[in-house]
């Protein structure tokens, strides 16, 4: 199970780096040459934070594009984008192991990540994880591979390939999946107009009576905390305890992340376990399905929500119409983030 593994790697990144860089010195024949490219959020977006020794460079970018689409990271024909596909989002219809592949989008803002938020830190903390012990890269094959040893003596001035390169050029690619042009980016720009329902739709969202701007904030749409929505009154399977797996404290059972809502249209299953198949599934739970479990989230049961959202039929149909303006077809097709050639 995903969140298991994840829980093992969490915490001991920081070290794992240093401990690469003691591995692989310097390497004495070469200066490292590094084009920066700068990364403009857009203008309603919050501050981008970038690890110093990790500032964005065309280089790096390029390389960790090339990875981010080869299956020689993985032992078993695998790449990123195999489970990560542009088209959807950089997620997949698929399930893996019961759990639902999230999407790489924004996750520049991400201050943890995994629906159990089981890695805290930065891109590259998450990086790590992935190529260290998710994919558990064979570093002695990629070493073999002179196109990507020369890079990485090139962008990195040292004389060999280990974990903190990959997942350093991954990083670097993967923050510049920056989702800014849904039609809801647009309608805040000034440039278009929402229908009556979208707008009926986004006003119900970001009300108290929906209610559901105080996890999902924009223009992210997360607010990087876990909380237990009250899917669920027993967790049946293992997955379903969310942060509980990690922490072992009974107020944690049931908590996972406030996930990014942008394409979520696309998305063909909902939730860290994919259990609903429509966004309509997805607000008639808000509207009637919470249970009220011990450790449920305040913010599921303030007054006024004792008995559900009650909205009408018009209502919850508007809430999906808002969700459908947060696809972002620019980013779905923008050939700097596709496979290279
Ligand atoms: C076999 C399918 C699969 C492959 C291949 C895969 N992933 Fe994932 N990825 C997942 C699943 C499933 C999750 C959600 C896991 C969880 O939360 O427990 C995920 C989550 C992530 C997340 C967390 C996103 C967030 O919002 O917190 C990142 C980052 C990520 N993957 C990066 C990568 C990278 C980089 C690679 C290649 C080195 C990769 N993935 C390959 C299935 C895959
Ligand atoms: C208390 C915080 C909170 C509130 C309020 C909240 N959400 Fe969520 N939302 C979450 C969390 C946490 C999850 C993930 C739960 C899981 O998978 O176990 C989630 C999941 C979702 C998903 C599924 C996303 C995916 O990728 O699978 C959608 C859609 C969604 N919420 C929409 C809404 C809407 C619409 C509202 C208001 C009616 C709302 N949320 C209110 C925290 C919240």
């Amino acid at each position: 199970m995903v969140g298991l593994i994840t829980f093992l790697a969490g915490v001991s990144t920081l070290s794992a780096c240093k401990k690469n860089s003691e591995d692989n010195p310097p390497s004495t024949d070469s200066t490292v040459v590094l084009t920066p490219y700068e990364i403009i959020p857009p203008a309603h977006f919050p501050v981008l934070k970038i690890p110093d020794d990790n500032k964005p460079s065309v280089e790096r970018i390029k390389l960790g594009r090339m990875l981010y689409y080869d299956t020689l990271l993985s032992n078993d024909g695998k790449a990123c984008a195999g489970c990560h596909l542009q088209s959807k989002g950089f997620t997949t219809d698929l399930l893996y192991q019961g759990v639902t592949v999230l999407p790489h989008e924004n996750l520049a803002w991400n201050t943890n990540f995994m629906w159990n938020a089981s890695i805290q830190g930065t891109l590259e903390d998450a990086m790590l994880f992935e190529v260290q012990t998710f994919f558990a890269t064979n570093l002695e094959k990629v070493n073999q591979n002179s196109t990507y040893l020369q890079l990485v003596k090139k962008y990195f001035g040292v004389n060999k390939i280990t974990y903190k390169e990959l997942s350093y050029s991954l990083a670097q690619f993967v923050r510049t999946l920056i989702s800014r042009d849904t039609k809801y980016d647009r309608f805040i720009r000034g440039e278009i107009e929402l229908s009556y329902d979208e707008l009926q739709g986004r006003n119900l969202f970001f009300s108290e009576r929906g209610d559901c701007f105080h996890c999902h904030i924009n223009p992210v749409m997360t607010d990087n905390q876990l909380h237990n929505i009250g899917l669920d009154s027993l967790y049946s399977k293992e997955l379903d305890k969310g942060f509980f797996n990690l922490s072992g404290k009974v107020s944690d059972l049931g908590k996972f992340r406030t996930p990014n809502l942008r394409n979520v249209a696309l998305r063909k299953h909902l939730m860290h376990d994919g259990r609903f198949g429509s966004l309509e599934e997805v607000v008639e739970f808000y509207n009637s399905g919470v249970h009220k479990v011990s450790n449920v989230d305040p913010i599921m049961t303030k007054p006024g929500k004792e008995n559900g959202l009650n909205l009408s039929s018009q209502e919850k149909m508007q809430i999906v119409a808002f969700l459908q303006t947060l696809t972002d077809l620019t980013l779905l097709a923008d050939t700097t983030l596709s496979t290279p050639n």
